[in-house]
């Protein structure tokens, strides 16, 4: 019998895993549950049968394939898979896809409940500022960066995009600034909310300069990936810039530091949360086993991402 591992560090809701049980078990295959491992050897043992699994940020690298002999695809519930090793997929004939946009509404309202968090001081009773009238840029115009827009509009922000991928029709399109570069968004806008990929072109790319540019008050979000920022350069800011607040859903390396040393300034949540939500954890939980079911069945491979 075909067999489905979902296989949580951090569990779904209680609810999207019934609703994948109900997928998955309508087309006639089994379902198998590993949430809050803390030992790789357990999802080594529990991959070992497996046909197919569903991931969130688990990190599922050559060793989890080896251990793996009938897998046949890795279905990643959420848009980024910079957890999953796709080359080594790619070698062993193994499909990796996503489910893009099924989290993104999630991920841009926690946007704005950290930035109302940030800009009214952490709630310790001094006088904020409101997001009225400022400039947001937003980082990447994908699904997450279309939602933070479409929330901005609602705060009557003065909105600015840059990517790199998506025309700037497209983003014009929706009442946002297009601009031309990186650089040209930070230097312009007093909040910048970070929605890029871990990618060797991004890595550290978030660095001293970028931050330094921004104008007074300045505050950056980050709901995308910790490797994204060049931490000594996020230090560097912080030290040189009294202003600059640092606002993340993913926790830095030099956390511990950063809280000890800038508490009014900067804030990260103790686990990822953006896509910890029951709609999107059902929304992205449930179209992976659909995607499952479509690839075994129908050999679907439109939301395949390695080659
Ligand atoms: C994603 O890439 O989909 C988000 O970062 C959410 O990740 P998570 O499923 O680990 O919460």
């Amino acid at each position: 019998m075909t067999k489905v591992l979902i296989a949580t560090d951090k569990p779904f809701a209680a609810v999207a895993v019934n609703g994948i049980r109900e997928v998955v078990e309508g087309a006639g295959y089994e379902l198998a549950l590993l949430e809050k491992y803390t030992e790789k050897q357990q999802l080594l043992d529990a991959v070992a049968d497996a046909d197919a699994i569903i991931i969130r940020s688990d990190l599922v690298d050559a060793q989890v394939m080896d251990a793996a002999k009938q897998l046949k695809i890795i279905m990643r519930a959420g848009a980024g898979y910079d957890n999953v090793d796709t080359e080594a997929a790619t070698q062993r004939n193994i499909c990796v896809m996503n489910t893009p946009g099924q989290n993104a509404n999630a991920v841009a309202e926690l946007v704005f409940g950290m930035l109302v968090y940030g800009v009214r001081n952490f709630f310790n009773g001094t006088s904020g500022i409101e997001l009225k009238g400022k400039k947001l840029g937003i980082l990447a115009y994908g699904n997450i960066g279309r939602n933070v827009a479409r929330i901005a509009k609602g705060f009557d922000m003065d909105m600015y995009a840059y990517d790199a991928f998506c025309p700037a029709e497209v983003i014009e399109k929706d009442g946002v600034k297009a601009v031309s570069s990186t650089a040209e968004l930070f230097s312009t806008c007093q909040i910048v909310s970070l929605h890029i990929p871990a990618t060797a072109e991004t890595k550290n790319s978030i660095n001293f300069e970028l931050m330094n540019s921004m104008p007074k008050g300045a505050i950056v979000i980050n709901t995308a990936r910790k490797e994204v920022m060049d931490e000594d350069g996020l230090q560097q800011t912080l030290e040189a810039r009294p202003d600059f607040k640092y606002i993340t859903d993913i926790k830095p390396v030099i956390d511990a530091e950063l809280k000890e040393k800038y508490a009014d300034r900067y804030f990260a949540t103790p686990k990822k949360m953006g896509a910890q939500t029951a709609e999107a954890n059902i929304n992205a939980g449930i179209t992976a086993a659909r995607q499952i079911v479509d690839f075994i069945q129908n050999g679907n491979q439109q939301f395949r991402v390695n080659k």
